[in-house]
């Protein structure tokens, strides 16, 4: 018998991510460490080298990253430490051990100029300080040239063990008679299992590069708002307003959905839409709406 394949999964104790990360690599039968910042801080080269040299994994699995769109505004030092700095370690460190990398990068690094899904050859142009880190991070691993190496940018993301937009939503709408929600971005609602099987198919195809991963269909942040109250079985008005009417520190996309194909292309899986991936979420993770 073959040894399990291992994989070091940098945040996939705590983050939304690196949990179903690991779940799905446990399954697949990989021998998989999920580290946290309580046994290492990802950001010391010293700390993952020791941990790398321990444990000898196939794959490092990134899913750390600092992830506070609005806060990144105020904090860019912070932001590009852990987005851009971060992965451009990785990427040495593995190319020096023959390790393979896995990094996930966001939607947010385009302008939302388009108004068709955005294809990995499309220009990059971001309009935050989160997007432009997280751009840069993409291109520290890049310029390396890494021979196995996965960058999946992906989107919207909801799912288990970590309080997200559809958790925090349902929250409030189990409280309140209705919410106000922006109507005018649209983007490609993900549940984290989901890109966690997409990113072990992409293992499985052997195939590197950089893709897009979400699930397929789209929303605005109003449509999956109401679509998640509707499947929760909440009492709870849902009210379309324009961006204008809820400004933030970091602007978005007003537009960032994403194409799959070729994804698709490299290991034969269509995603399916966020919609049924939304009732899984719901029904099984969450436990509601089945009364
Ligand atoms: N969430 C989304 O909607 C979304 C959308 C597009 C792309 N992405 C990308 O997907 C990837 C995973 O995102 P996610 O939503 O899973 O992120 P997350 O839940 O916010 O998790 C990030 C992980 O990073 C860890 N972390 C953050 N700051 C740290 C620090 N200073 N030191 C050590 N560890 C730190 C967190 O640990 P703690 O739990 O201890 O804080 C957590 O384990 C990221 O690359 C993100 O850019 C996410």
């Amino acid at each position: 018998m073959s040894a399990a394949r291992r994989a070091l999964v940098l945040g996939g104790a705590t983050g939304l991510v690196g949990q179903s990360l690991t779940r799905i690599l446990r399954e697949a039968g990989f021998d998989v460490l999920a580290a946290s910042r309580a046994d290492f801080n990802p950001a010391s080269k010293d700390a993952v080298e020791r941990a790398v040299d321990a444990f000898r994994p196939d794959f490092i699995c990134n899913t750390v990253a600092y992830t506070a769109v609005d806060l990144a505004e105020s904090e860019p030092d912070q932001a590009a430490a852990l987005n851009k700095a971060l992965p451009a370690m990785l990427g040495r460190l593995c190319r020096d051990k023959g390790v393979g990398l896995i990094h996930y990068s966001t939607d947010f690094v385009f302008d939302g100029k388009k108004n068709a899904p955005y294809l990995e050859t499309d220009q990059p142009n971001p309009r935050s300080v989160y997007g432009k880190t997280k751009l840069a991070g993409e291109r520290a691993l890049l310029e390396l040239a890494l021979g196995n190496l996965y960058i999946l940018r992906t989107a919207w993301l909801f799912g288990p063990g970590k309080n997200n937009f559809v958790s925090k939503i349902l929250g409030l709408a189990k409280e309140r008679p209705a919410l106000n929600v922006v109507h005018d971005q649209r983007g490609s609602p993900t549940y984290s299992a989901d890109l966690a099987r997409y990113t072990l198919a992409l293992i499985e195809a052997a195939s590197p590069g950089l893709y897009h991963v979400v699930n397929s269909g789209r929303a605005s942040w109003c449509e999956l708002t109401a679509e998640a109250v509707a499947v929760a079985g909440l009492d709870c008005r849902v009210e379309a307003i324009t961006t204008d009417k809820y400004p933030l520190p970091a602007k978005r996309p007003a537009y960032s959905v994403l194409d799959t194909a070729k994804f698709t292309a490299a290991t034969g899986v269509t995603p399916r839409p966020w919609v049924q991936a939304l009732r899984d979420y719901v029904y099984r993770d969450l436990n509601l709406g089945l009364e």
